[in-house]
């Protein structure tokens, strides 16, 4: 199978991390559009054109099956893309559903871009799933840039996390859900922070049994090892994926 990855930038590696464990012998193309990262803080109508541009390109490179490996990006584009391409085409969604159910009368904190948040895809969520008004919401986006500049020391993260997080009664809350794929690179800086009883949640290892589940119902063959990486940055392909190597040895 020839799966195909894309995020705006380098987030979507925590979510191919989780494939290569769960489905270690396909043929993985990842393509992080990292010179127009970060999506999160631009205007929709200009990552619009940015998503369509690479879904374009990952067509064109024949994949089976394409992930969209960043929250924003599915917000924004998911649905049309679906109406427009006749491959299975899985995008990601923050565990607010899981969230609610399990910490039922704790309150559950996201975090994820300005762009997320903002988008009806999230807000409808919500609205589905938060009878009881308990999900709050909080946009990190430094932590994007930080994730795309290769920033992971602490005293430079910890400080940011430290004072977003700072206002918030943790006593009230039960969860944390990572709603942006470059978050989980941070995920113990989080657990560093935050109370031994608030959860932190993301979304990627659902993401890859939703890919794994529609491989097994269109009865795909796969596993057959066929095992390859390539990897793009902008349209342009990382010979030796020595940015891939880098980023996957930060989790
Ligand atoms: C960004 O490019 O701002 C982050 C994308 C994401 O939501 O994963």
């Amino acid at each position: 199978m020839r799966i195909g990855f894309f995020d705006s930038g380098i987030g979507g590696i925590t979510v191919l991390n989780e494939a290569l464990k769960m489905l270690p012998n396909e043929e993985y193309i990842y393509y992080a559009d990292s010179i127009n990262a970060p999506y999160g803080i631009k205007p929709k109508e200009v990552v619009k054109k940015y998503i369509y541009n690479v879904v374009e390109f990952l067509i064109s490179e024949d994949i089976d099956v394409l992930v969209i490996a960043c929250n924003t990006a599915t917000s924004i584009a998911v649905k049309e893309l679906r109406k427009i391409y006749d491959i299975p085409i899985i995008g990601m969604e923050p565990a607010v559903k899981y969230a609610v159910e399990r910490d039922k009368d704790m309150r559950i904190l996201v975090t994820a871009t300005d762009l997320t948040l903002k988008e009806e895809k999230y807000q409808k969520l919500v609205e589905r799933v938060d009878n009881e008004s308990r999900v709050d919401s909080l946009a990190l986006p430094k932590l994007v840039e930080y994730a795309e500049d290769f920033i992971f020391e602490k005293e430079e993260v910890v400080p940011y996390l430290r004072k977003q997080l700072e206002p918030f009664d943790w006593s009230k809350y039960g969860s944390v859900v990572l709603g942006c794929t470059h978050f989980p690179f941070y995920k113990s800086y989080f657990r560093e922070i935050l109370p031994g009883h608030v959860k932190i949640l993301d979304g990627n290892v659902g993401t890859i049994r939703h890919l794994k589940d529609i491989l097994d119902k269109n009865n795909n063959s796969y596993g057959s090892g066929d095992k390859k990486m390539t990897f793009y940055y902008s349209g342009i392909k990382d010979e030796d994926n020595s940015i891939l190597k880098k980023y996957l040895n930060k989790l």
